[in-house]
């Protein structure tokens, strides 16, 4: 029995088909196969449903038991020829700039397409991992930027589900998603006073389930893109980037991040913060389902 294909939803693969037409978009861009960075856990999903865009696999496992096992699923598709994995934390490792076994991440860079898929619905709470992955992410653009990659893709998936955050770690979030709101205010009037309306809704005054997915979601995104775009030199290709939450297995609530970015001399503070306003007002959506038909609804629409 796979793992972790038994959870794999419908919403999950429609989420997986938007990432694929971001990937065929850089790939053309490229022309040429593309380097994975990621998470690709023992049935290596993501890996196999993109086999035929990659042309080499670094993958990071945390539990070594998954290892021999995602050596097998790579030898039943026939995709051992390009794997490399990596032992530990993939925050520590690149963090570290090496696996647990030694091996050295800076060799393998730079990377086209990265995948944070952190989490299944059934992995341990987020709690402390909270700041250190923010803290991997600045490092991890601060690499690609160092080896001046033209352009690149990077998805990140968090489990949002609320009772998986800590109080403290959401008043963190709130309180540092804040300060980027705040900043926005000199900017964009307009969107900081919608973002501001929204996000001043009192977090622990609401028990809707849906509104606190809500209200994560944007603090999330907000902090994650402002991190993405002050730690190296890219800029968002809005056409091609998106967020969306949508429910995992096991009723989990999941935020995916989705952005290609695009090597730029510099990107000026007003740029970067009206990027994130495009972003967080035209491209971040709920997927819902009604009738057995998916659609995408923006949060703040
Ligand atoms: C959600 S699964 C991957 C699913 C896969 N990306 C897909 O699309 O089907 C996450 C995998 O990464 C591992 N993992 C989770 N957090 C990790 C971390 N911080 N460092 C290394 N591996 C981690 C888990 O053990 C699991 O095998």
């Amino acid at each position: 029995m796979p793992y972790l294909q038994a959870i794999a939803t419908d919403r999950k693969k429609c989420v997986r088909q938007l990432d694929t037409n971001i990937i065929k978009t850089e790939l053309k861009a490229k022309d040429k196969k593309l380097k994975y960075f990621g998470l690709p856990g023992p049935d290596m999903v993501d890996c196999l449903t993109w086999k035929e865009y990659l042309q080499e696999i670094i993958a990071v496992e945390i539990e070594d038991k998954y290892i021999p096992y995602m050596f097998n699923t790579a030898c039943l598709h026939k995709i051992e020829g390009i794997l490399t994995v990596l032992y530990g934390d993939i925050d520590e490792i690149i963090l570290s700039g090496q696996d647990k076994n030694g091996i050295k991440i800076d060799p393998l860079l730079p990377f086209n397409l990265v995948n944070l898929d952190y989490e299944g619905p059934l992995s341990t709470a987020l709690g402390a991992a909270y700041s250190k992955r923010l803290e991997a992410l600045r490092k991890l653009v601060m690499m690609q930027t160092e080896k001046k990659v033209e352009s690149w893709l990077l998805f990140v998936t968090y489990n949002i589900s609320p009772y998986r955050w800590r109080e403290e770690y959401v008043e963190k979030l709130f309180e540092t998603a804040s300060k980027v709101i705040d900043e926005i205010r000199r900017y964009n009037v307009n969107i900081y006073t919608s973002l501001k309306q929204k996000l001043n809704y009192p977090y622990y005054n609401t028990s809707s389930l849906e509104e606190k997915v809500e209200l994560l979601t944007l603090a999330l995104s907000v902090v994650v893109l402002n991190t993405v775009l002050k730690a190296g030199k890219f800029e968002i290709d809005l056409d091609n980037s998106f967020v969306v939450t949508y429910e995992g297995g096991f009723n989990a609530k999941m935020c995916h991040i989705a952005l290609r970015l695009i090597r730029c001399e510099v990107l000026d503070t007003p740029t970067q913060y009206s990027q994130i306003c495009e972003l967080i007002t035209k491209k971040t959506f709920k997927l819902e389902k009604h009738n057995s038909e998916l659609s995408l609804k923006p949060i703040l629409g």
